[in-house]
C-alpha cells in the first residue's frame, strides 16, 4: 500500500446519490478512473500525464478530466517523493504489498502462467457490479470478464498450495526491448 496519496477535488457525481464514496473519488468519470488508480499508477513507475493516460486510461476520451487527473498525479509525486526523502520505502522485509493495484493496459500474469492485458473495468447491467475486461495475451486473444473483487483476488493458497505468485493476476513490469528514450 502506498504511504501517501493525492486530495484533488472532484465534481464526478455532484448532486448524484448512488455510490457516495466511490463516486467521489472518481477523478476521470468517462474511463472510471478514481484517485487510488491514479496512485497506483505512480507506485508502478508512472512519472507523468502520459504514462497516466496508457496506464489507467485517463484523459483518452472527452479529456475534460486533465487538469484534475494532472493534479492529483503531482500530488502523488509530489508525496512520494517527500516519503521517499523522509523515510525510504523498506525492502518489504517479510511483508509482502497488501495491495494488488488494477491498472488498466496493464499486463497481469495469472498465477497459473498465462498472460493477460486489462482492457476495461465495466458495470455488470444486473447488480451495477464492477467486472474486470482483459485480453488473453495468447492463443485466440478473445476478451473476458470477471468479477474485479475477484480478479484482484489472493490466490486460493488450500485449493493451490504450489503456486509462485501472492495473487490470482499480478501486475507485470513490462520493460521496452528497445528501450524507449
Ligand atoms: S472525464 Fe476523463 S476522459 Fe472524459
Amino acid at each position: 500500500m502506498v504511504p501517501w496519496g493525492c486530495d484533488v477535488g472532484s465534481d464526478m457525481g455532484k448532486g448524484k446519490k448512488r455510490g457516495k464514496g466511490a463516486k467521489k473519488d472518481v477523478v476521470c468519470g468517462c474511463k472510471h478512473v478514481t484517485r487510488a488508480d491514479v496512485e497506483a499508477a505512480v507506485d508502478a513507475g508512472a512519472t507523468d500525464l502520459a504514462d497516466v493516460k496508457r496506464m489507467t486510461g485517463a484523459v483518452t476520451k472527452c479529456g475534460k478530466c486533465k487538469g484534475r487527473v494532472k493534479a492529483c498525479l503531482d500530488q502523488a509525486l509530489e508525496a512520494r517523493a517527500a516519503a521517499g526523502a523522509v523515510a525510504p520505502e523498506p525492502e518489504a522485509a517479510s511483508e509482502p504489498e497488501t495491495e494488488n493495484p488494477l491498472v488498466i493496459h496493464g499486463i497481469y500474469r495469472h498465477f497459473k502462467g498465462d498472460f493477460y492485458l486489462v482492457e476495461d473495468v465495466a458495470h455488470d447491467s444486473e447488480n451495477g457490479e464492477e467486472v474486470v475486461v482483459y485480453r488473453k495475451l495468447y492463443g485466440d486473444g478473445s476478451l473476458w470478464v470477471r468479477p474485479k473483487a475477484m480478479f484482484l483476488s489472493p490466490v486460493d493458497r488450500e485449493k493451490y498450495p504450489e503456486a509462485t505468485q501472492r495473487w490470482r493476476f499480478e501486475l507485470q513490469h513490462v520493460e521496452s526491448v528497445a528501450r524507449r528514450a
